[in-house]
């Protein structure tokens, strides 16, 4: 089978190698999956330069998530999940920027009938991470404000579509004029661009001083610290990641002081922890997205030979949505 492999660490465009490999077949508990499309996330940049919390044994083949098709189960798996098509996380080093991928049995989902398989691919991380931040940690409530930063990103662009099916008003910070559109599209309220513009002013214009009920934070270290400016009274704070790259401190004599809370989000735990409650989020997703509430945003598309330099531009955070790969 094709395959994009890491074999030696570096940025995306240097560390994507095109390589035919054999296709792996899967162990106890697992399914291979003929890719039809793979999403990309940030955690994949991150793997190929050595840099992610996971640091799988090169040579490697990246991808968390994609929908494809079921095409053969490991031992003690049915074989009627055998040409269903699914969504699913996948099991490195058979990540999904390949042909065929590996998946545990139990991180697979029937992949939605309203959503194409590029969407498909895009809904799993992304909107389970919105979705796990906004209601299982921060308790979002209708009527709350919500303020995304890297708003038009792949977990960004979540934030928005799920805060607004919370009936929260959303605001959005981006970096650019061009994204300001694209948040503006998904339906934030506000959109802010943090490079000409202080979103610390305009969260506090907007809710009349009293500031953002929920933050979503995907990129730490300056952004934080002037997030904690415009939080509002009991405020949460959810922790999601350092596209920044610097991991902020935290004042919790500020947290004490203003009274608010910071919470961390390690979706991927709930995976062990609470596999039922991410069934349960999957549903709730996949009703979302066929009552038209939620689209993953897949602004392009990619062959195998231009998926590196697209995976260049999302090290360079210069996309937008979730990038995807049909492979
Ligand atoms: N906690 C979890 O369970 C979990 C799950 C999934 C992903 N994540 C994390 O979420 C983050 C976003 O992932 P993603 O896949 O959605 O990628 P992404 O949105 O493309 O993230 C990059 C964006 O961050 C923004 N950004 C803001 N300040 C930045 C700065 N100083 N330097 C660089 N970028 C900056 C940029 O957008 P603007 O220029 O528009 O601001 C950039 O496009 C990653 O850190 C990822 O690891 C966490």
């Amino acid at each position: 089978m094709k395959a994009l492999q890491v074999t030696t660490l570096g940025e995306p465009i240097d560390a994507l190698t095109l390589v035919e490999i054999a296709a792996p077949l899967p162990g106890p508990g697992e399914v291979a999956v003929r890719v039809r499309a793979a999403a990309a996330n940030f955690p994949d940049v991150l793997m190929c330069r050595g840099l992610y919390q996971v640091r799988p044994e090169l040579p490697f083949v990246p991808g968390v998530e994609a929908c494809g098709d079921v095409i053969a189960v490991g031992e003690g798996v049915s074989n009627e999940l055998i040409g269903q098509r699914v969504v699913g996380g996948t099991e490195l080093p058979f990540g999904s920027f390949a042909e065929v991928a590996i998946m545990p049995a139990s991180q697979i989902y029937p992949a939605p009938t309203s959503l194409d398989d590029a969407q498909a691919a895009a809904l799993l991380v992304g909107y389970q991470t919105g979705w796990f931040a906004l209601h299982r940690r921060a308790h979002i409530q209708p009527g709350e404000t919500l303020l995304v930063h890297a708003a038009a990103g792949g977990v960004g662009t979540a934030a928005i579509e799920l805060g607004k099916a919370a009936g929260a008003n959303v605001i959005a910070v981006v970096g650019s004029e061009p994204k300001r559109e694209t948040a503006a599209a998904l339906g934030a309220d506000i959109v802010v661009n943090r490079s000409t513009e202080d979103f610390v002013a305009i969260v506090k214009e907007a809710t009349g001083g009293r500031g953002a009920d929920v933050i979503f934070d995907p990129v730490g270290g300056e952004t934080y610290r002037k997030s904690t400016k415009c939080i509002a009274f009991e405020g949460r704070i959810v922790i999601v990641g350092f596209t920044s790259g610097e991991i902020q401190s935290v004042a919790l004599n500020h947290a004490l002081v203003k009274n608010y809370s910071i919470l961390g989000l390690h979706w991927g735990l709930y995976r062990s922890e609470d596999p039922a409650a991410v069934g349960a989020c999957m549903d709730e997703l996949t009703s979302l997205a066929n009552s038209g509430q939620i689209t993953p945003l897949v602004s392009q598309r990619h062959s195998f030979d231009t998926w590196p330099a697209a995976m260049q531009e999302l090290a360079n955070g210069t996309t937008v949505g979730r990038l995807a790969l049909i492979p």
